[in-house]
C-alpha cells in the first residue's frame, strides 16, 4: 500500500480501498461506454463483479439508472459509476466554441457559461465532463483548434482555469457540479501539419512555456481529471510519458486527481510502434501513471495478470483506484449526490439563453468596416443570404452532444425578429450547405442582391469540418461559396460578410469583396440574436483574435510570440515576387525571415477586432524605469472613446525580454482588461507586472527571469505601438525570489 502518497485522499479512501480485492481496484480503473438500446448480460455481470469504475456516453436515461444501480446495489462494494460526458461547450443550451469563449477575453463570461452547463449536465444525471480542452495551437489546419483557446498560453491558462471554476464550482460535492478534465495533456497542438493525432515535435522548453502553461493552471485550480492525448511528443505517446504524468504533472506540481486515457489511446500505442502489444501497452501506460483506461481493454485483459507475475507493482494500482475513488468521494458519489437521476437535458432557461447570448455577443470579432456598420434598422430592404443565415444546426458548432436545432435562433430569424414588419427581408440562401458545388439556388440569391440596398452574407464551415479528425490542408471558405459571393458582389450592392466558422479561414479575397467582415465563429444556440445586434448597433462588436490568421495555408504556423531572427523583415524594403528582374543574379543581400509572394505580415494579428467606436490610446507610463527582481513595476495608459457609442475595448499588455540566454520571442501578452466607456469618457488603465512572470525555461529546464532590458506596449491589439521600456536590475538572489 502506498497511501502515504497523498495525504489530502478523502478520509474515507483507505478503508474502501483496504476492502477491495485486486480485480476491483483494477475495475475502477476501466472506463466503457454506454450501450444503446438496452443493456447486454455480459456488461451486468461485469458491473456486479466490480470491474468497471466509469462509462461515458450513456444517453439513455433510463439506462443511465439502471446501470448505476447495478453498481451500486449489485456489486459487493456498492462503489458507484463516475458516469462521463463530453460536454464541450454547453449541454443544453450551447454556448460558443471554446475559440469563440477565448475571443471574448472574458474568463469570467467562460466561467459562468461552465456553470450554466454544469447545472444542465449534472441535472441530467452526468458527473463528470471531459472539458475543458486547452491545447495551444499555432495551426488552424488543425480542425480542434475549435475547442481550445488559441495559441497564446497566458489567454489560455486563464480560460482554462475559469472553466474549471465554472465546472466544479466552488464545492464539487454539490450537486449541481461536474468534475472537469484538463485536457489533452500534453502537446495534441503541436501535431505535425495540423494533422490531427500525428506526432508533435517539441522541445522541453517550448513545451513548458507554450503549451503547459494552460494545465498547470487548471491543477492550480483543482481541476479533478487530466486527459492524456493521442500524440506522441519526441517519441513518446503521451499516454505512455513518465516524464509528462509522474515527473511533471505528479511531482511538480501535485496534482491529486486521476488520469485518464483518451478513446482507446492506450492501446494505440502499438500502433504508435512504443509497445508490443496490450500487454505491454497496460504495463507502460500504469507505470506512467494512467488511472484509468477510455475504451481500450488492456487493464482488464492484462492488469491481473501482470501484478501476478510481478511485472507491475500492486502498489500502482492501489495508486490508480485511490486517486478515482477520492474524487468519487469527492463528487458526492457516495452521499450527497442523487445517484438514480438521468434525464434527457430539459429545455435552456431563460438565465441559460441570456448568458449565451452574452457570450457571443462578446466573442464575435470585427475585421472590416468601411463605415456601412452598423446597418441602419430603418434600412428598407435587405438581402439575407448564403449557406449559414438560417441552419439551425451549423451555427453549434463541434461536440454538440445535447443541443438541439428547435432552441437554436438563427441569424435570419434573429434580424426578422429584430428589425419587425417595417423592413423588407429577401432571404435566399443560394446554397444549401457550406460544402454544396450546386450552383443552381445562385439566381435566386444574386436576384435578392439585386433588389436590395445592402447584403447580410452568411458564409463559412459547416460544424462537421472543424473538431476531432477534421483538419483541412485549404483554408478557404468550401464549396462554391466564392463563387457565389463573387456573383452577389457583381450586383454591386453592398454586402456584410459575416464568417461562421470553427477555426480562421483564408478569407482575405472574400474579405475585399465586402464592405464590412464579421467573424461570429460558431456561436451557439444564441449565436443569431447576438449577430443580429451587432449588426444594427445594439451593442458594438467588442471580441478580439485569440489566434493570428494567415494569409496564406503556405504561412503557417504564423503566429505573434515568433522569433526576431536575425533578419527579422520589419525594417527592411523587401523585394516581391514580381519585382525581381528575370535572369536575376542570385542574390539574398538585403532580404528577412518572410516569404517572397506575401511578405510576412499575417491577414489579421493576434488580438485584433474593431470597434464602431473610436478608441484611442496614449500617455504610456511606467512606474519606474528600472525594477528590481522579486518588484512589481506598475504600467498605466489613457484610454479614450473617442467616437460617438459606448463600447468596450480589450486592452492589451505585451511585453519583450529583448536579450536572454536563449531568445526569447517578440512580443508575449502578459496582461489585458476590458473596459467600457460612453462615448467622450477617458480612462486611466493600469496593470501591475510582477517580474517573477516575465521568465522562461533556460537550457538546464529552470524557470529563471534573466536581468536586462524589456520592451512593454499597451493597445488594441498585438501590433500596436504605443511603447516603453524598463531594466530588470541584477541580483544574486534573483531566480530564488
Ligand atoms: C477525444 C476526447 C473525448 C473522448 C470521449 C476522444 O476521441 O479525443 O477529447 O473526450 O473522445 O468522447
Amino acid at each position: 500500500m502506498t497511501m502515504g502518497r497523498n495525504k489530502n485522499f478523502h478520509p474515507r479512501v483507505e478503508d474502501l480501498l483496504s476492502r477491495m480485492t485486486l480485480r476491483e481496484k483494477i475495475g475502477q480503473m476501466v472506463q466503457v461506454a454506454g450501450p444503446k438500446g438496452g443493456i447486454p448480460d455480459a456488461l451486468r455481470r461485469q458491473l456486479r463483479e466490480g470491474r468497471i469504475g466509469s462509462m461515458l456516453n450513456v444517453t439513455e436515461p433510463a439506462i443511465s439508472c439502471e446501470l448505476q444501480r447495478i453498481a451500486v446495489e449489485e456489486s459487493r462494494l456498492g462503489i458507484p459509476l463516475i458516469i462521463g460526458r463530453d460536454v464541450i461547450h454547453g449541454c443544453r443550451t450551447i454556448f460558443p466554441i471554446p475559440l469563440a469563449l477565448a475571443a471574448t477575453w472574458d474568463p469570467q463570461a467562460a466561467e459562468t457559461c461552465a456553470r450554466v452547463a454544469a447545472r444542465e449536465a449534472s441535472a441530467a444525471g452526468f458527473h463528470w465532463t471531459f472539458a475543458p480542452m486547452m491545447d495551444i495551437t499555432r495551426d488552424p489546419r488543425w480542425g480542434r483548434i475549435a475547442e481550445g483557446f488559441g495559441e497564446d498560453p497566458y489567454l489560455a491558462s486563464l480560460f482554462a482555469a475559469a472553466m474549471v471554476r465554472g465546472f466544479q464550482g466552488s464545492d464539487l460535492s454539490s450537486p449541481d457540479t461536474l468534475a472537469a478534465c484538463a485536457k489533452h495533456f500534453a502537446g495534441y497542438g503541436a501535431a505535425e501539419g495540423g494533422r490531427d493525432y500525428d506526432a508533435a515535435v517539441l522541445s522541453e522548453n517550448l513545451l513548458r512555456d507554450v503549451y503547459l502553461p494552460p494545465f498547470k493552471a487548471a491543477v492550480d485550480a483543482n481541476v479533478a481529471t487530466v486527459m492524456t492525448a493521442f500524440n506522441e511528443i519526441n517519441g513518446v505517446p503521451a499516454t505512455g510519458s513518465i516524464h509528462l504524468l509522474r515527473k511533471i504533472l505528479r511531482e511538480e506540481w501535485g496534482f491529486s486527481g486521476f488520469v485518464v486515457s483518451d478513446w482507446k489511446s492506450i492501446e494505440e500505442m502499438v500502433n504508435h510502434g512504443f509497445c508490443e502489444d496490450g500487454r505491454d501497452a497496460a504495463r507502460k501506460a500504469v507505470q506512467a501513471g494512467v488511472d484509468m483506461e477510455m475504451q481500450s481493454s488492456t487493464y482488464s485483459d492484462h492488469l491481473e495478470d501482470l501484478v501476478a507475475t510481478e511485472e507491475i507493482r500492486e502498489g500502482l494500482i492501489d495508486d490508480a483506484a485511490a486517486h478515482i475513488l477520492d474524487i468519487k468521494f469527492r463528487l458526492g458519489l457516495f452521499g450527497e449526490r442523487p445517484l438514480y437521476r438521468a434525464a434527457v437535458p430539459g429545455q435552456p432557461e431563460r438565465e441559460a439563453l441570456l448568458q449565451a447570448k452574452n457570450a457571443a455577443l462578446r466573442s464575435i470579432v470585427l475585421l472590416k468596416n468601411n463605415g456601412i456598420l452598423p446597418l441602419s434598422p430603418e434600412t428598407r430592404r435587405i438581402a439575407v443570404v448564403g449557406p449559414l443565415a438560417d441552419d439551425p444546426y451549423e451555427v453549434l458548432g463541434t461536440w454538440n452532444r445535447d443541443g438541439r436545432t428547435e432552441d437554436t435562433i438563427t441569424p435570419l430569424a434573429a434580424i426578422r425578429s429584430l428589425l419587425g414588419e417595417k423592413t423588407e427581408i429577401l432571404h435566399a440562401g443560394g446554397m444549401k450547405y457550406s460544402r454544396s458545388r450546386d450552383t443552381t439556388g445562385f439566381a435566386q440569391a444574386v436576384q435578392c442582391a439585386r433588389e436590395a440596398d445592402v447584403v447580410i452574407f452568411f458564409a463559412g464551415e459547416e460544424a462537421i469540418l472543424s473538431g476531432e479528425g477534421h483538419s483541412r490542408a485549404y483554408l478557404n471558405l468550401p464549396g462554391a461559396q466564392e463563387t457565389l459571393l463573387d456573383e452577389v458582389a457583381a450586383t454591386g450592392t453592398p454586402i456584410v460578410l459575416v464568417v461562421l466558422a470553427g477555426r480562421p479561414l483564408i478569407i482575405g479575397k472574400a474579405a475585399e469583396k465586402a464592405a464590412a467582415v464579421l467573424y461570429g465563429w460558431h456561436p451557439g444556440t444564441m449565436g443569431g440574436p447576438a449577430l443580429a445586434d451587432l449588426i444594427f448597433g445594439v451593442e458594438s462588436p467588442s471580441g478580439k483574435l485569440p489566434i493570428t490568421f494567415p494569409k496564406a495555408e503556405g504561412q503557417i504556423p504564423v503566429y505573434y510570440a515568433h522569433k526576431n531572427t536575425g533578419r527579422p523583415p520589419e525594417k527592411l524594403s523587401l523585394t516581391m515576387i514580381d519585382d525581381s528582374p528575370v535572369r536575376a543574379y542570385q542574390s539574398s543581400l538585403g532580404d528577412a525571415a518572410r516569404y517572397l509572394d506575401i511578405g510576412y505580415q499575417p491577414q489579421y494579428p493576434f488580438g485584433y477586432g474593431l470597434s464602431y467606436t473610436k478608441f484611442e490610446y496614449s500617455d504610456l507610463r511606467l512606474s519606474a524605469g528600472t525594477v528590481l527582481p522579486g518588484d512589481t513595476i506598475q504600467a498605466s495608459v489613457r484610454l479614450a472613446n473617442s467616437g460617438t457609442m459606448e463600447a468596450e475595448e480589450v486592452v492589451q499588455l505585451y511585453v519583450r525580454d529583448v536579450t536572454g540566454s536563449l531568445t526569447r520571442p517578440v512580443k508575449e501578452l502578459k496582461g489585458f482588461q476590458r473596459i467600457r466607456l460612453k462615448p467622450g469618457e477617458e480612462r486611466i488603465v493600469r496593470f501591475y507586472i510582477e517580474t517573477g512572470k516575465l521568465g522562461f525555461h533556460n537550457s538546464a529546464m529552470q524557470y529563471v527571469v534573466e536581468p536586462g532590458r524589456f520592451t512593454l506596449w499597451i493597445g488594441g491589439d498585438s501590433q500596436s505601438s504605443l511603447m516603453a521600456e524598463f531594466h530588470l536590475l541584477p541580483t544574486r538572489d534573483m531566480n530564488k525570489r
